[in-house]
């Protein structure tokens, strides 16, 4: 197998007496879709948010490409080429749809323009609507502000930005919650269409059927702990299900 593009080693989080994490090791591989499962509190946001660089860990260290990364921000992580489908979303409802698009990576006019600083509209808002096209999101137009948006269609948005500026890592945050039958489907497409460029997907869900089509590679979280790794080729969601209650003792794959 190739070499990692991430590995998280030693993960520990803690946050006074709660401890989200314990000595997690985590892989991601290129072209993979991961999945991320667990219950609700089981860790997984906190997971991708510290290799995102939204969390710092309190022990343990994060390698992108073998090389040691401490981002210590999420804009630091997004420059390595790390993008994350936040579970709240992270988008600012008070911007148009293009302007999240290319939110902190505006597009510069080149020459004297440049030197004055005037943003080319006209090429994000082209790109935007390309973007956009690969998620199928009916919108009227990239000009709307996100704050008037259906939860899916702000959902339709971040996944557009994730997939379309994710050059390393694209890391999904219940990408689909939200979304309708058509546009889950549409998102799963799009999943293994970035993975099959060879840039890895994390995929956090609770909708297994969806996890078990979509993943490679199905990682479990369980209090903190990673209890299984799973291929869907040799498994049954229903032993997943008992990964993730606790049920069944650990299964760790080769
Ligand atoms: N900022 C914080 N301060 C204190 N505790 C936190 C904080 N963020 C998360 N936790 C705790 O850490 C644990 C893991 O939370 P996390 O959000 O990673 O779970 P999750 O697996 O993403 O759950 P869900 O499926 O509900 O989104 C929980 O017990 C949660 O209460
Ligand atoms: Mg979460």
């Amino acid at each position: 197998m190739s070499a990692p593009i991430i590995q998280a080693k030693g993960i520990s989080k803690r946050w006074g007496s709660v401890h989200a994490l314990h000595e997690v090791d985590f892989n991601v591989y290129p072209g993979e879709v991961v999945g991320l499962v667990g219950d609700n509190g089981a860790g997984k946001s906190t997971l991708i948010n510290i290799i995102a660089g939204a969390l710092h860990p309190t022990t343990g260290s994060i390698l992108v490409d073998g090389k040691e990364a401490q981002f210590k921000t999420p804009t630091e992580a997004r420059d390595a080429g790390i993008e994350t489908v936040y579970q709240d979303l992270a988008l600012a409802p008070d911007l148009t749809i293009w302007a999240n698009l290319f939110l902190g990576r505006e597009i510069v006019k080149g020459g004297l323009f440049k030197w004055i600083g005037w943003l080319d509209r006209k090429a994000m808002i082209e790109r935007s609507v390309q973007d956009l096209e690969r998620t199928q999101i009916r919108i009227a137009s990239v000009g709307q502000r996100v704050g008037r948006l259906s939860g899916g269609q702000r959902q339709a948005v971040a996944v557009g930005r994730a997939v379309a500026w994710g050059s390393r890592v694209v890391l999904m945050d219940e990408p689909t919650a939200a979304l309708g039958v058509e546009q889950q489907a549409r998102v799963a497409e799009l999943i293994r269409s970035v993975a099959s460029h060879g840039v890895p997907v994390v995929l956090i869900s609770h909708n297994l059927p969806q996890v078990y089509e979509v993943c490679d590679r199905i990682v479990v979280l369980f209090r903190g702990r990673i209890v299984a790794e799973l291929r869907p080729r040799d498994t049954s969601i229903d032993q997943i299900v008992s990964y993730i209650t606790g049920s069944s003792a650990s299964k760790v794959a080769e």
